[in-house]
């Protein structure tokens, strides 16, 4: 596929890897991008002979100086699109407007339940009996941009934030490759605030089983 994506990840990079496992999108990553040393995101690009590069919002003045630091370090390296895997920060706006409708943002709920950095442990204590992942566009607001894709994951009673995550996480693998492939072939059509799956008979936003 000819498609050059960058993938930003603060954490252990389980969507990375599932991203680099595809064998379309994978060879097509061109850069990792981790906002801080030592993350396990960054282990996995080196150890797949990825670029990476860390950049810390810490080494700079202003957000605003952030964001553009890490909108040139994009287009720099011809990047045309984007992939938030476990990216623990608000993309700026600069970035957003710079790549807009070429964002994808991976999320532990099922959006709009559940935005915030605490997805999980808030549906969990919600007493919710289900949640989800949820693939969406990114826009200026946080875990806000249209759906691309999502899929229910049934709480357990005994469920506790681990093994709630993980469920979760393994939806999270199959959905976010998915996404992005349908980014990547122009299929993926927003109109306001609904998300049309081109080529796909009903053109819907859901994710249809089977
Ligand atoms: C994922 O579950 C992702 O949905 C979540 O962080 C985890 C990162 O895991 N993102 C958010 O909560 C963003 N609000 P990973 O590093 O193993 O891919």
């Amino acid at each position: 596929m000819d498609a050059r994506f960058a993938v930003l990840a603060s954490g252990t990079g389980t969507n990375l890897q599932a991203l680099l496992d595809h064998p379309l999108i994978g060879p097509s990553i061109a850069l990792v991008v981790s906002d801080k040393q030592g993350t396990g995101a960054l282990g996995r690009a080196r150890s797949r002979g990825v670029k990476s590069v860390v950049l810390e919002p810490g080494q700079y003045r202003a957000r605003e100086d952030f964001d553009r630091a890490l909108t040139t370090l994009l287009e720099d390296e011809a990047i045309e699109y984007v992939l938030l895997a476990g990216y623990m920060r608000i993309l700026g706006g600069h970035t957003v407007r710079a790549f807009r409708d070429r964002i994808l943002n991976v999320h532990p709920s099922l959006l709009p339940a559940f935005p915030g950095g605490h997805a999980v442990r808030d549906a969990l204590s919600s007493g919710a009996r289900t949640t989800g992942a949820t693939v969406h566009i990114v826009d200026e607001e946080v875990d806000h941009g249209p759906v691309v894709l999502q899929e229910a994951v049934l709480v357990l009673p005994e469920d506790d934030e681990a093994s709630l995550h993980r469920r979760i996480q393994e939806v999270e693998h199959r959905l976010f490759p998915r996404a992005a492939l349908l980014l990547a072939e122009g299929r993926l059509k927003v109109e306001g605030r609904r998300v049309h799956v081109l080529g796909d008979d009903e053109g819907t936003s859901a994710e249809r089983p089977g």
